[in-house]
């Protein structure tokens, strides 16, 4: 019989849909039973975003808070394998993903099965994956594979040129110079790639050690940098949106934020990352692998 595969994701620019129709195209071949799922908000988020809608979303991304989606309907009560597509935002699943894995519905669906993550990032997905493996969990689904795409420019530029085309809603080089954002069409049409490892897996039914050859294949890179700045600002934005959620006056600091990660992500985090290169990472080799061993897999605590 074959197998039944249930991919669902969002996508506001489109660029994850393109992710997950390409990743899927091996198994339309084989002859799988595949369903796509697209799940939209209730109320859905304009594209391209107003910059003061870009940053309301901050809080409640990072604090998790969900919102309600329209009803999707699933074709089967249970799937052998879960295709769970996503994007970070502000370091976090983004609102309608968290709001999905919140979904009594959708949690009943993973109780028990196999759960693949695919994420269509910038470049930082690692405080995200955390979030999303803790909610896998506690619906009882079995991780067994991690595949991230990202924007492969230097982070600063990629930061602005992400930026752009959220708030212009041109997929293009800003000011000629910038690079173009987002991930690139070379990567998305690679994703077919690890569909095809899945899929002859999925066929033998032997996931055993799926993530390693995934990584030997490049499904997930680890960078040392965004490593050591990534959970430490993910623990900042907590303290953001704690505090701008109990306020009154939310525009206002809502602004503060924004100025705040411009400050931080262009002349806090250089500096940073300079000294931690010159007086951290030398000395801890041995730790840097072990979590960057942790971070490439699929585990669900710490090793
Ligand atoms: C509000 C917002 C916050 C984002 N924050 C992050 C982030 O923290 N890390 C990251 O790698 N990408 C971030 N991105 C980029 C997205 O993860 C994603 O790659 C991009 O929005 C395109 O996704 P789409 O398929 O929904 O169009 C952010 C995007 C938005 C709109």
């Amino acid at each position: 019989m074959n197998k039944k595969i249930l991919l669902v994701y969002y996508s506001q620019t489109g660029q994850l849909k393109d992710i997950v129709h390409q990743f899927s195209t091996p198994f339309f071949e084989e002859g799988m039973d595949v369903e796509i799922k697209s799940i939209e908000p209730v109320e859905n988020y304009t594209f391209p975003w107003s910059g003061e809608c870009f940053f309301n979303v901050m809080p409640e991304s990072v604090l998790g808070v969900p919102v309600p989606l329209e009803k999707t309907e699933f074709k089967h009560s249970s799937y052998d394998l879960i295709i769970f597509a996503y994007q970070p935002w502000f370091l976090s699943p983004s609102i309608p993903a968290n709001s999905l894995l919140n979904n009594p519905d959708f949690i009943r669906i993973l109780k028990g099965t196999n759960v693949i993550t695919l994420i269509g990032s910038r470049n930082m997905w690692i405080a995200a994956q955390e979030r999303v493996k803790t909610l896998l969990k506690e619906a009882q689904a079995n991780l067994i594979g991690n595949i991230v795409l990202r924007d492969r420019h230097d982070n600063l530029a990629s930061a602005v040129s992400i930026l752009y085309w959220m708030l212009k809603g041109k997929k293009e080089k800003f000011l000629g110079m910038f690079p173009v954002p987002g991930i690139s069409d070379e990567d998305i049409k690679r994703s077919a790639i690890y569909g095809k490892i899945i899929n002859k897996r999925i066929k033998e039914n032997n996931y055993l050690s799926l993530q390693a050859e995934l990584v030997k294949n490049g499904a997930v890179e680890v960078k040392t940098n965004l490593m050591f700045i990534e959970p430490r600002a993910k623990k900042i934005f907590t303290i953001w949106a704690k505090t701008i959620v109990k306020k009154k006056n939310r525009a206002l600091w809502l602004g503060l934020f924004k100025y705040y990660l411009i400050v931080a992500l262009f002349a806090v985090s250089p500096v940073v990352i300079a000294i931690y290169k010159l007086f951290i990472q030398p000395f801890s080799m041995k730790g840097i692998k072990n979590k960057k061993e942790y971070y490439l897999g699929v585990y669900f605590d710490r090793i």
